[in-house]
Parts: C-alpha cells; sequence; structure tokens
C-alpha cells in the first residue's frame, strides 16, 4: 500500500514538471493529496451520519472556549468551486512558497509563482515544475496576473519591495500574508496595505517543508488564520478556504497582532533559540565534568528527539514523565520549578523585545542585506561545527535508517 502510495506520488512529480495544469486536473478528482485519496474518501462516508459532521466548532481549551475551523467543511469539489475564478499569485518560493504553491496546485487551484528571475527562489520553482511563462513568472507580472496575493517575500524583502509593488495590488484583488510582520510593525516596515482590498492571514504553525510533508501524508498543519482588513465581507471565509487550500487540517482564529507577537517570542524562545541554548548548556557542563561526547550527546539530543519529546506530542507531559523512572519522575519534579523560575526573566525580557519592535527593526536589517543568504549560512554553519552537533553526526550515523 505505502509503496503504491509512493508510486504514485512520483508519478505526480514526475507528471507535474512536464504538465502542471494537466496535474491540477487530474489532482482536481483526487483529494487534499494523493497519498490522502483514500482516507478522504472514507471520511467523506462518514460525513453522511449527521452525528460525525463536524466543521466550525468551538471548543473548550483548558477552561477558556475558542473556535476551531476544519478542512472537512472545505470538500475539495466546494475549495475548487470556490476558487474557480481566482488566480493564486504566490510571490516568493521560500520554504512556505514551495510547500503551501504545491498543494493548493495539486488541490486543483490555479497557482501561479512569481519570484527574481534567476534567483535561488526562479531555480527551486523550476525543479518543482512551474513553468516559465505559464506558472512562473517575474514578480510584477505574477501580481498583474493574480486575483489573490500571497506575499511569502522574506519579512524584510516584503519592506524593501513595497513601494514598487503596493501600486499593482488593485482594487478587486486580496491579499495574503503567512505572518502579521509586515503590517503590524508598519511603522518600521512601511506596509500600509490599500484600503480597497481584503487583507487576510493564514500562518502555518511549522516550517513550509511540513506544510508540504503533513499533506503528502493526508493530514493537515495548524494554521492561525486573521483578518487585517475586510472590504468585501467575505475575507475571513476566504482565508479559511485559503488556509485549506495551502493544507491545514485546523484553523485557529487570531488577530495579526496576536499572530506576529506569539510566533516571534516562540521561536526565539523554546522552539529554536532557547532550545539549542539549553542543548548547549547542558552539554557543556556534562563535556567539563569528563563525560565524553556520545554520553553529553545522547543523554542532552538523541534521547529528548528520539524518545522523550514524542511523548509529548503524542499524550502531554504527565505522560512523558510517567514512561520514565520513579527515580527520574522525581528529580524532573524538583527541578522543573527551578529552570521555570530561572528562565522565566528571560522569557520577559524577550517577549518585551518583540512588542516594543526591537525584533522586527533587527531583522529587517539583518535580513534586508543583499548578503543575508550568506550571512546566515555563515553563523548556521558555526552551530553545525559546534562539538555537539558534530557528535551527532555519528550519533546519527548509526541509526538503521540513517541517511547521509
Ligand atoms: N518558514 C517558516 O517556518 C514560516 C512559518 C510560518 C510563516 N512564515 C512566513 O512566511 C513568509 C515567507 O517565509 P519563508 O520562510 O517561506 O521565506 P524566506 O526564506 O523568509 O524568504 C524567501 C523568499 O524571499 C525572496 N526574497 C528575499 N529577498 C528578496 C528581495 N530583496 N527581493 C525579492 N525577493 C526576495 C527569496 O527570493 P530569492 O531566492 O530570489 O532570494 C525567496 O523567494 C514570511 O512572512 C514568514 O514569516 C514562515
Amino acid at each position: 500500500m505505502a509503496s503504491l502510495a509512493s508510486r504514485s506520488l512520483k508519478a505526480l512529480r514526475v507528471a507535474s514538471r512536464r504538465a502542471p495544469r494537466a496535474v491540477t486536473q487530474h489532482a482536481s478528482a483526487a483529494s487534499y493529496s494523493l497519498l490522502a485519496r483514500s482516507a478522504v474518501a472514507s471520511s467523506a462516508r462518514r460525513a453522511t451520519t449527521p452525528n460525525t459532521v463536524r466543521g466550525i466548532k468551538t471548543l473548550d481549551f483548558a477552561g477558556t472556549e475558542e473556535v476551531v475551523y476544519e478542512r472537512s467543511d472545505w470538500p475539495l469539489a466546494k475549495l475548487q468551486d470556490y476558487f474557480k475564478n481566482d488566480t493564486l499569485a504566490l510571490i516568493g518560493y521560500g520554504s512556505q512558497g514551495h510547500g503551501q504553491g504545491l498543494n493548493a496546485r495539486d488541490n486543483g487551484l490555479n497557482v501561479i509563482v512569481g519570484v527574481r528571475e534567476n534567483g535561488e527562489s526562479w531555480r527551486q520553482a523550476l525543479e518543482d515544475g512551474w513553468v516559465p511563462g505559464e506558472t512562473l513568472f517575474p514578480i510584477e507580472e505574477a501580481i498583474n496576473r493574480g486575483t489573490i496575493i500571497m506575499n511569502l517575500l522574506s519579512d524584510a524583502a516584503q519592506s524593501s519591495t513595497w513601494p514598487t509593488l503596493a501600486p499593482l495590488i488593485t482594487k478587486g484583488k486580496t491579499l495574503y500574508f503567512s505572518h502579521g510582520f509586515s503590517v503590524v510593525y508598519k511603522e518600521d516596515t512601511k506596509v500600509i496595505p490599500p484600503t480597497d482590498v481584503d487583507v487576510i492571514l493564514v500562518a502555518p504553525k511549522g516550517s513550509g517543508r511540513t506544510v508540504r510533508t503533513l499533506f503528502k501524508e493526508g493530514r493537515g498543519i495548524n494554521s492561525s488564520i486573521a483578518v487585517w482588513q475586510d472590504v468585501t465581507g467575505k475575507a475571513k471565509e476566504k482565508a479559511t478556504a485559503i488556509g485549506v487550500a495551502i493544507g491545514s487540517g485546523y484553523m485557529y482564529e487570531t488577530t495579526f497582532e496576536r499572530e506576529v507577537y506569539s510566533d516571534l517570542y516562540g521561536e526565539r524562545g523554546v522552539l529554536m533559540g532557547g532550545i539549542q541554548g539549553m542543548f548547549l548548556a547542558q552539554y557543556k557542563v556534562l563535556r567539563e565534568n569528563g563525560h565524553s561526547p556520545s554520553e553529553a550527546f545522547n543523554e542532552t539530543v538523541e534521547e529528548a528527539t528520539q524518545s522523550l519529546f514524542p511523548l509529548i506530542g503524542a499524550k502531554g507531559m504527565d505522560y512523558m514523565y510517567s514512561a520514565c523512572s520513579t527515580t527520574a519522575r522525581r528529580g524532573a519534579l524538583d527541578w522543573a520549578p527551578i529552570f521555570e523560575a530561572a528562565n522565566r526573566p528571560v522569557f520577559e525580557k524577550l517577549y518585551k523585545s518583540v512588542r516594543d519592535g526591537t525584533e522586527t527593526r533587527k531583522s529587517l536589517e539583518f535580513n534586508g542585506r543583499s548578503t543575508y543568504r550568506q550571512d546566515l549560512a555563515r553563523e548556521l554553519k558555526e552551530i553545525d561545527e559546534q562539538e555537539i552537533w558534530r557528535a551527532g553526526k555519528t550519533v546519527r550515523s548509526l541509526r538503521p535508517d540513517y541517511k547521509p
């Protein structure tokens, strides 16, 4: 079954390189993804039973009621009909452009890509089967051809290109973002949308690569949706529909402000900055106390990512604790509040730095440089060369499913 699915996917990829429009039509007969075809067929059968029909709903999140939108509200035929007169113009083809664009294309929608001609993104778009003059255009031309302008340039580029792009976003078009960054921090970015277009947001809560892999597995990523400006009265509905189109499974309503504050905070905190800092601090103390690199790595990173963190993801923190020894449980229960107290001032400082725009200005300055790719790559190489991550390469190489 799995190999059949992967053969179908391979065939789709080959076909998509040759003739993206034909694939679009083929996919329209399929589903949210080829791999999900059978899953969706059976969920469609279930949806005929009234008690199991799901859709927009209010759920109790630890005592707070919140509205959640879900994909089953938008069967593929309805989705395609809704967007039948639209062209989704993806501007930028980084990680989100790749994931969102391919998913919307596989969902049978009219999608085009607009990027700098002959840049790295142009090359990647060609590799993914977008065809120059048909589905791949320079940025300005793609905006002119699109009705829904999906601004997926880097946040710094959204700001630097705005004076050129803004006049092209004319009445009747919709302006879409995947981050509240540009419009919320408008004093710094100077991105002020025209007053006669809907301005909406779908922000997947994960990398664009995950947006794509979850879609291919027939699952969907969690996304935040929000409306900045509703000219047509349909902005929220449109945001929900596009959320489904680009591969979301569940969508949580928020505002542009709350999305950008929480996102900038989270990625600098536990998701990326915090985790690297914690891993490194723990590893270094082990090494200073005579532990070998493999022991320090296994006890810091490997056990976390391969054993314990997936248990938190599956069933929560108490479940992970319960799966560990009583010795481990006692110690972790004692030390968790100490770590919380030590970290809390750092998180408070971080949140303040997000809210007052310090993080935005730093990002605009750094990522606005013409050398942003090389500059980021240099610093990431420094991480890659840290002993902890060099030790990790050897540990990973021993896994049975290791791929260099
Ligand atoms: N990645 C994530 O995990 C994630 C998650 C949720 C939301 N978002 C949001 O999604 C949006 C896109 O993010 P991303 O990670 O996909 O992309 P990104 O890596 O931040 O940006 C890449 C795109 O920006 C283009 N670009 C950069 N500088 C440019 C310039 N001066 N002129 C024209 N194009 C330029 C690049 O084209 P070239 O190749 O030609 O340089 C590339 O297509 C952002 O708003 C981001 O905050 C990202």
